[in-house]
């Protein structure tokens, strides 16, 4: 633990403003940051905790379009159900801002136009992609096609999702419009571009070779592989007329990329922030001795660790981040969470549901949250830890210490008599756990320190079924005294050290502890300093007066659970008819054009995956003709060992496509089931339905 108040400027990631916020944001990246930034609040440290709504980019105006409305109108809609979210479940920001703002137009043009004027950008006429139909450049969301690094046939004109390069659109193999469909063409357009390759030693030195040995290892991993693949210059600016306005000459009717805006938006929260508490918020962004912490999901590694790094480098006047603790992905009872599938627990539903249990759904999160690893969130998990650990452990604890001390004592903490060895031994163990969970935070292992938590109120529910205060209260009062007293500082220890994690149990529980009582020798800012807990003699004191005991935690519901699991069942058969609907039916094909095809039954006969890759699994086929090597994208379908053997269609003479170094000599046909798994083609199989297509 730290003991000098230090400067922090904490930043979570914008959300994008298209939809609003499901539990794989809050446990990817604002719990954890939450929890950071309520427990450096509470070391005493100065902390900016900032976010904001990311109004910018294409997939905003993409569903403006879809909805018929404009893109203002999509993001004031959910900017306001966002803010609303975050603000139900205690996420503490000290200011929550929107990329819309003046504030950030301003501060966010101000930092091209500096980086223009100091020559920090390449300027260059290039050829893009084109919709003509559209009448318009596609980047970004715009278009989609194969990812030329992992074959991941649904990647983004600026990243691939599935194995997180970052792309520029015209890397894409079959570019799509995803605007008509239409193959674009291409067409020259002057753009901006940031030389990342000119910063590569620079990055190299700074992440990793000095900063980034204590990162998270899933964070310096992709850092490292995206050095070791060389960088490349990006676009900043756009062709499109929704974002902030490029600020210089020949910048009429483009735009700044979203990804060179929303970090700035980091910044100009830290201003709107500072202008409204009167303080100044350049040491936030400018002191060296300021540790800033960003906080992010694994799909915003780049942007974070290599994009926005160079940015402020190349500015000149900004700190660099201290640390990016990056979080894999959650899933939903063993899927991807989805927004456009409408695969998700929306916050919103959620508290509707479960009313003012924001805490379970936070503790449940964290308890899962996906740290080193993706993790998966399902309603059963959910049920079990809210009644086997918050109902049973934390909340019988507290209940007991609470109504015992109501029913024995008027609710006043007794005084103690000489300690019992257990008893020693019981409060030395407390001591220890503000040192053991602080360690856990400090190195961003947030269920790790929850679990040290519920470790402490462990002990608690542990020490009073020992000790048997209801029992001895009829044989011996005096020691019953002492249980409670005991019994009663680990119950304001938990008070304390439950503020981060769960801020409204937290809250609860002080004030039946009764911390802000006036009459009290303790002030409330005491009690919520976490050192004090080791060093101070008496938590709660003797002849201090607690209150009435109010319900923590209640038990859920079969029925409920059982609810929540149809919600979902009723959303997978909604998209399963959606899915059918949506292949229409291609363009005639003569008898001619499909006996150019050659497709032959082969077998295999050797298969194994390809390093590095996530889908690509490097096949050899027995042709008849031949033995050759196939490329195929199954490898999160199949494991090599269950296909070798199997009778597959193989379209032998299709133009030979190397991918990732190796050469694909055909293809095998394959097509996806209900479950959206890959299988080889066999219209027989379970799952696949009519009207499924065959590629
Ligand atoms: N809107 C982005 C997303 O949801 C995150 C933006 S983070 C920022 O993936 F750095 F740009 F702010
Ligand atoms: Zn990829």
């Amino acid at each position: 633990m730290n003991n000098t108040p230090q400067r922090y400027t904490i930043t979570a990631a914008l959300p994008y403003t298209n939809g609003p916020i499901h539990i794989g944001h809050l446990a990817g990246v604002y719990v954890p940051a939450d929890i950071y930034a309520r427990y450096l609040r509470m070391q005493g440290n100065d902390v900016a905790f900032v976010c904001g709504s990311d109004e910018h980019g294409v997939p905003i105006t993409i569903k403006a379009k879809k909805e018929g409305v404009s893109p203002q109108d999509i993001v004031d809609k959910y900017d306001g159900i966002i803010k609303k979210s975050f603000e139900d479940f205690g996420v503490s920001f000290n200011n929550y801002s929107r990329t819309s703002a003046k504030v950030h137009h301003d501060t966010a043009s101000a930092f091209f136009k500096k980086m223009y004027e100091a020559g920090k950008f390449v300027e260059e006429t290039t050829q893009q992609l084109y919709d003509e139909k559209a009448g318009q450049f596609l980047a970004d969301r715009f278009v989609t096609g194969t990812c030329p690094k992992c074959g991941n046939e649904e990647a983004y004109g600026d990243q691939c999702e599935s194995c997180g390069t970052s792309l520029n659109a015209t890397d894409l193999i079959n570019p799509k419009s995803a605007i008509t469909g239409e193959v674009p063409t291409l067409k020259e357009t002057r753009h901006w571009f940031l030389p990342l390759d000119q910063y590569q030693e620079w990055l190299d030195e700074w992440i990793v070779k000095g900063h980034a040995h204590d990162w998270k290892s899933n964070v310096h991993g992709q850092v490292k592989s995206w050095l070791n693949d060389g960088l490349r210059a990006r676009a900043v600016t756009r062709d499109l007329d929704w974002g902030i306005p490029v600020p210089v000459e020949g910048g009429e009717g483009k735009v700044l990329y979203v990804w060179f805006d929303a970090p700035i938006g980091y910044i100009s929260s830290t201003k709107e922030w500072a202008e409204r508490e009167g303080k100044d918020w350049e040491p936030y962004w400018k002191d060296e001795n300021t540790k800033l912490i960003h906080f992010i999901g694994k799909d915003n590694i780049v942007f974070h660790c290599i994009i926005f790094p160079t940015m402020l480098k190349a500015h000149g006047e900004y700190i660099l981040p201290e640390n990016v603790p990056a979080n894999e992905f959650l899933n939903l009872e063993g899927k991807k969470l989805s927004t456009s599938k409408n695969w998700a627990v929306w916050l919103h539903e959620y508290l509707e549901e479960f009313p003012n249990q924001q805490d379970v759904l936070r503790y449940v999160l964290t308890a899962n949250a996906p740290e080193a690893k993706d993790n998966d969130f399902t309603w059963k998990d959910f049920q079990a830890r809210n009644n086997n650990e918050l109902v049973a452990i934390f909340g019988n604890f507290i209940n007991r210490v609470i109504v015992l001390t109501n029913k024995y004592y008027s609710g006043i903490v007794p005084k103690p008599n000489n300690y019992t060895e257990v008893d020693e031994q019981t409060i030395a163990e407390l001591k220890a756990y503000p040192a053991v969970i602080a360690s856990s935070i400090e190195k961003y292992r947030f269920r790790e320190a929850q679990g040290e938590l519920m470790n402490l109120a462990r002990l608690g529910n542990k020490y009073l079924a020992d000790e048997e205060p209801w029992k001895l209260i009829k044989t011996d009062e005096e020691r019953v005294k002492t249980i409670m007293y005991v019994a009663l500082q680990i119950a304001s220890a938990l008070a304390t050290l439950s503020e981060p994690f769960l801020p409204f149990t937290s809250a609860k529980l002080q004030k039946m502890l009764n911390f802000t009582d006036a009459e009290s020798k303790l002030s409330a800012k005491e009690h919520s300093q976490w050192d004090k807990i080791a060093t101070r003699d008496s938590l709660l004191p003797a002849g201090h007066q607690i209150d009435k005991a109010q319900l923590l935690f209640s038990k859920i519901e079969d029925a409920q659970i059982q609810q929540q699991l149809d919600k979902l069942e009723a959303t997978k058969t909604a998209n399963a008819a959606e899915n059918k609907a949506v292949e229409p039916q291609k363009k005639t094909a003569t008898f001619e054009d499909f006996t150019k095809m050659d497709l032959r039954v082969g077998t295999i006969i050797e298969a194994h995956k390809m390093p590095k890759t996530k889908k690509l699994m490097v096949i050899k086929v027995d042709t008849g003709l031949d033995q050759r090597t196939v490329v195929s994208g199954i490898a999160e379908h199949y494991k090599a060992e269950e296909i070798i053997g199997k009778k597959v269609t193989v379209l032998a003479n299709l133009a030979p496509r190397k991918l990732r170094g190796v050469e694909s000599q055909g293809m095998i046909l394959m097509t996806e089931n209900a479950a959206g798994k890959l299988v080889f083609v066999n219209p027989d199989e379970d799952g696949v339905e009519p009207g499924t297509t065959i590629n």
